[in-house]
């Protein structure tokens, strides 16, 4: 490939022009594929730049030549902007893992904790079932009057990416269903590609000189997410229904009788699949599918047991972002043998001291694994790890690799103990072992380098403003080029688009294209804007929580504030949160009221919109919003199940009863609450006037 003809525009013949362009052509056109298609650039964007001036200057040069397709026109360069995003009318949720027996046992415990029916007559049987968990990608096709109309996706779970044209060359998915036709029914499973398409796949990759796929799952994902739909044809993926979103005219009343829709409307459904009566069978089960997992022609990675019957399902609902009717039961992960080559310390966003194994590459479950994270000092401590070590490292799933163990035989005679620094190895600042905790943590503060890049680098992270194509390197890069000092500058970088376009590797494409996934995130809903903030202790489950408790930013902050005085109603309002600790609440306190934070979001707010968080069915629901306190022995619902349903229609559940109390729920034997609520003149009802409410 010659990117270097240098010869000058301006003393070229007709003739050589022609044929330069005509190279050019093909050239851009290759490398228009191998970034936009292939997901595989092979030069920079400022060697693609420079192709692209020459093509432009010779063009301009010689404009009876030009050609109407031809790499100014553009085609292939923008129709190329990604996939377009659909809404899930329904969120597309995450499953809940358990790794053993026991862990299947608290699982059981868990729902029949929560429903009734199985602390007065134990004998009741809770039927499941048991299906393999496919390793793929998950995906939602809806049917409008039995015809496929949409597929997206699962996306970060709430959005996700509109695939329709590429989904309708796979067999098992049809375009119209068959059978009884309801009027709406969004349809959930896996697509995925088979061991044998993949093994087919990547020698035809080869062959043809084009990027191997590590696994078949992302094989599926590389073969479903391409944007011209005739490629993704070429490919063979297959899918298993398991699950549903929206859906009208239609009902059922187990994941069974769904599953006998699913074969009746021409979806594959698992024929591993299998009805169990008890927590034996269901073990029983795994174990079977465990054993024929090898002989299997597509990858699994665990179990899924399901609650069968689905008012139970109805009943028992989700808990953040997955159901408490279901569970996967994750196969062991693979453990594989390697030598740590160097240990590094890595500083995490709130200080943390991290420390990393860098490992001899070693190919682990499909992944080339370099790296695997040692925990804390106390981890390496107890392990007592070294450089120089032979491993026994696992990766389970999407996790980060582990070292499971060292091999203790295999340690070289020299070998030292590892010194865990005091300091931070970043900015220098002291970095004390946090009392009766594992770890240490940096006290530079935002005077950390490290700490900020790593707040950079959270903030644009998917659950985050969730910025496509900014990268996890470039958090540090534009940093280090005081591009990007602050959180807030990510919103103002549109303002130095020179000095991104100058920076090694980037051009006017790649500037395009982040300063408009910006743009694209400056709307944001309250949950993302509090997790991408990086609160300690504040993950995307408590963001939620948050959000759902305070509603706008502006609540939040107000709210905060006042929670810094001990006894204040703002303290306990907090801390009556359910899921939020003492802890939690105290660093949330402490954010909140720093001067630097507040600048911060001071600046944010005339960055960009935090939109007041949504409360799920608000309209219809008589108590939503209102603040809910039970009190005293329920009959018919368990405490769990009450606080579930209430929160399910908006409502806010509190321990305790103050001012704010809308409503209290006064089951037998109530004591000094009720007492403290017919003071107050709060309404009271009682158990069965509360259900007849919530039906
Ligand atoms: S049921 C409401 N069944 O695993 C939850 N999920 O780790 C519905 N998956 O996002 C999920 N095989 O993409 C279900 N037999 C199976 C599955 C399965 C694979 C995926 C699914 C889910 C992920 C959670």
């Amino acid at each position: 490939m010659n990117t270097n003809n240098t010869a000058l525009v301006s003393n070229m013949k007709e003739d050589e022009a022609r044929s330069e362009l005509k190279r050019l052509s093909t050239e851009i056109d290759g490398h228009n594929k191998a970034y936009h298609q292939d997901d595989n650039p092979v030069i920079s964007d400022a060697e693609y730049d420079s192709l692209r001036r020459r093509y432009l200057d010779l063009e301009k040069e010689f404009s009876h030549l030009a050609t109407k397709d031809g790499p100014s026109s553009n085609v292939g360069y923008t129709s190329h902007a990604a996939f377009n995003k659909i809404q899930h009318t329904v969120p597309m949720l995450s499953l809940d893992n358990v790794f053993s027996v026991e862990g299947l046992n608290d699982f059981i415990s868990s729902i029949k904790r929560f429903l009734k029916e199985f602390s007065n007559h134990s004998s009741i049987e809770l039927e499941m079932v048991a299906e393999p968990k496919i390793d793929g990608l998950s995906i939602s096709l809806r049917y409008e009057t039995g015809l496929l109309v949409s597929a997206a996706t699962r996306g970060d779970g709430e959005v996700g990416e509109d695939v329709t044209e590429n989904i309708k060359s796979l067999k098992e998915v049809p375009l119209s269903l068959r059978g009884p036709v309801p009027k709406i029914i969004e349809i959930r499973g896996e697509v995925y590609m088979s061991k044998y398409d993949f093994l087919e796949l990547n020698n035809n990759q080869k062959a043809l000189g084009n990027k191997v796929f590590a696994n078949p799952r992302n094989a599926a994902a590389g073969s479903l997410r391409q944007l011209d739909p005739k490629i993704t044809a070429t490919r063979q993926l297959k899918m298993f229904a398991y699950a549903w979103g929206e859906f009208k005219g239609v009902s059922w009343e187990s994941q069974t009788e769904f599953y006998n829709y699913l074969k009746i409307w021409g979806f594959a459904v698992n024929p591993l699949m299998k009805k169990c009566n008890s927590p034996d069978t269901l073990i029983s089960t795994y174990k079977e599918i465990s054993r024929l997992r090898s002989e299997l022609d597509y990858d699994i990675d665990g179990v899924v047991y399901k609650v069968n019957r689905l008012d139970w399902q109805k009943r028992l609902g989700f808990v953040s972002r997955a159901p408490r009717w279901a569970v996967a039961h994750k196969f062991p992960a693979e453990q594989v043998e390697t030598i740590i080559t160097e240990i590094n310390i890595q500083v995490g966003r709130t200080g943390s001291l991290t420390p990393v194994a860098k490992l001899l590459p070693v190919n682990v479950g499909g992944v080339l694994v370099s790296n695997a994270t040692l925990h804390n000092e106390g981890e390496i401590q107890r392990k007592d790890i070294r450089k120089g070590d032979a491993v026994l490292i696992q990766r389970a799933g999407d996790v980060i690799p582990q070292v499971v163990k060292v091999i203790i035989e295999k340690r070289p005679k020299k070998s030292e103990t590892f010194r865990f620094p005091q300091v931070c190895p970043v900015c220098g600042s002291d970095a004390p072992r946090v009392e009766n905790e594992a770890i240490r943590r940096c006290s530079g503060g935002a005077s950390c380098n490290a700490q900020l890049v790593e707040r950079l680098r959270h903030f644009v992270s998917r659950g985050a403003f969730d910025i496509e194509g900014f990268g996890t390197r470039n958090a540090e890069i534009f940093f280090e080029k005081n591009l990007i000092l602050s959180l807030t500058d990510i919103f103002r970088l549109k303002n130095n688009r020179k000095g991104l376009e100058k920076l090694e590797g980037w051009g006017f494409k790649s500037t395009e294209k982040l300063l408009n996934s910006i743009e694209s995130r400056r709307i944001i809903t309250l949950d993302r804007f509090i997790f991408a903030l990086g609160i300690r202790g504040v993950g995307r489950a408590n963001a939620r929580l948050i959000a759902n408790h305070y509603l706008s930013i502006k609540a939040l902050r107000s709210s905060m504030n006042d929670a810094a005085i001990i006894g204040s109603e703002a303290r306990e309002d907090l801390s009556n949160i359910d899921g939020i600790g003492p802890n939690l609440a105290r660093d949330l306190i402490v954010f909140f009221n720093d001067t630097i934070n507040a600048q911060l979001l001071d600046d944010f707010e005339t960055l960009i919109t935090i939109n007041p968080h949504k409360v799920m069915n608000s309209i219809s629901s008589p108590i939503s919003g209102k603040t809910i306190v039970f009190t005293g022995t329920l009959n018919t619902i368990t405490r769990m199940e009450a606080k579930n349903s209430a929160e399910g229609l908006g409502a806010k559940v509190s321990g305790s009863v103050s001012s704010k109390t809308d409503l209290v729920i006064i089951g037998d034997n109530a004591g000094s609450k009720a007492k403290k609520a017919a003071e107050l003149g709060i309404k009271m009802l009682s158990e069965a006037e509360w259900i007849q409410l919530v039906e």
